[in-house]
């Protein structure tokens, strides 16, 4: 078996994806395993370095998750360029996990510098840019990827595996359930839990830009291409305060309400907001209705019910509910191990950049999130239907 090393500079770490998904649960998760095995002899050892613009967070991140994987700091610098150009060593892949608005840039960097390309989505906030990006690491011919997180998703998977076996029949809707209470930060004793940019358009903020790129490769890989959408938004809460706890108007939708339908007729309604308390399994639920059974997926778990095990209502309000209708669905359980669905994609795509395994997880697929976003908002600024055509 042999052991290799594989560069990888880290850009936009001290973000919150950055350095809990991507750092934390993927690269030090990786490393303290003794690295990703990418085929039957052989093995790779990510080694990272940390690059940003602000020093002291990176050595702050780089002491912490250094010292709790490799026993020392792991390597940082703010000279992105330089580390692109070698200067800090030798790195073939470039990750970045920075602003949306900031991806463009650095992509066009590390493209120009010949590197395998990964990095967070959304690509961009339009689709022109978005395909700009892509047709540029596609120029130079390079592997290149972005995160789909949500397919590796345990629910998500056993809900595959249901579909597989045909637990459903036809499956004639599924409803989407997004979001939590993401606290305003107005009640200083309250910080809000996600970062101020999220509710600012013109700093790439909004629930459609950021949910539709994942709602795009889930109902497409789960469920089947598709073919229109209607969709409105809605900036629920006007004002907000930020990390430096100064108040600021939110310009970005917070909430979006949408029906997607699919080429084969399905019809895919999901709900997304930041402004909603949650009284459900989690924080996404997705509920599979078909001829033959219906499953309501979390994050983890998954319940079913089968036509045999549906209860027959009948309304009368005016009797207590004699049904008790969570009794009627029982956990899927399967024996599989449920890794961290960032590390998988990770593994997937340093065996991609190392062994040429097949990937389909491009910037010009993720492009296509781009694209359902944007059309999100056009039916909403537009109040109707519209087609989604292939990009
Ligand atoms: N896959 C998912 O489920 C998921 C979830 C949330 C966010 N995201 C995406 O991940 C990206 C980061 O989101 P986040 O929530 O971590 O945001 P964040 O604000 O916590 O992190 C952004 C990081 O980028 C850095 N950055 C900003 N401008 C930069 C510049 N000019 N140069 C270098 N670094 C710069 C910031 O300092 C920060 O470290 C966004 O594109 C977001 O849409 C993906």
């Amino acid at each position: 078996m042999e052991t290799k090393r594989i560069g990888i500079i880290l850009n936009g770490v001290t973000g919150r994806m950055g350095t809990n998904q991507h750092l934390d649960r993927s690269i030090c998760a990786m490393i303290k395993e003794g690295g990703v095995k990418v085929s039957d002899d052989l093995t790779l050892i990510p080694d990272p370095i940390l690059t940003g613009r602000n020093e002291s967070k990176l050595a702050a991140i780089a002491n912490k998750y250094g010292e709790a994987t490799i026993g020392k700091p792991l390597k940082y610098t703010t000279d992105i360029q330089g580390a692109l150009n070698g200067d800090h060593g030798d790195y073939e892949v470039f990750f970045d996990s920075s602003g949306t608005l900031q991806r463009g840039k650095f992509i066009e960097m590390a493209a120009a510098a010949g590197k395998a390309i990964y990095c967070e989505k959304p690509t961009a906030t339009n689709v022109d840019e978005a395909l700009r990006i892509a047709d540029i690491v596609e120029s130079h011919g390079l592997k290149n990827g972005v995160v789909q997180d949500k397919l590796w998703l345990p629910a998500f998977r056993k809900i595959n595996k249901l579909k597989e076996d045909n637990f459903f029949g036809k499956i004639l809707s599924v409803r989407g359930e997004f979001g939590y209470w993401v606290f305003t930060g107005v009640d200083e004793e309250r910080p809000a839990q996600r970062p101020s940019w999220n509710y600012r358009k013109e700093d790439g903020g909004g629930i459609m830009i950021d949910m539709f790129c994942h709602w795009q490769y889930v109902i497409s890989n789960l469920f089947g291409p598709i073919d229109r959408l209607v969709a409105h938004g809605n900036t629920d809460i006007g004002e907000r305060r930020d990390e430096n706890k100064t108040l600021y108007s939110c310009s970005a939708d917070d909430s979006a309400y949408t029906i997607f339908v699919l080429k084969d007729g399905t019809v895919c309604q999901f709900n997304s907001s930041w402004c909603v308390r949650v009284r459900r399994d989690d924080l996404l639920t997705l509920e599979i209705n078909g001829t033959k059974g219906s499953a309501v997926a979390g994050l983890r778990e998954v319940y079913i019910q089968s036509d045999g095990d549906t209860p027959k209502p009948v309304w009368n309000p005016d009797v207590e509910q004699p049904i008790k209708f969570y009794e009627g669905w029982k956990k899927y359980e399967d024996n599989d191990d449920y890794d961290n669905a960032f590390k998988i994609q990770w593994h997937e795509f340093l065996s991609h950049v190392v062994t040429d395994s097949p990937w389909k997880y491009t910037l010009r697929e993720g492009a296509k999130g781009v694209q359902l976003a944007e059309l999100g908002m056009k039916s909403w600024e537009e109040q109707k239907w519209i087609n989604v055509n292939p990009l």
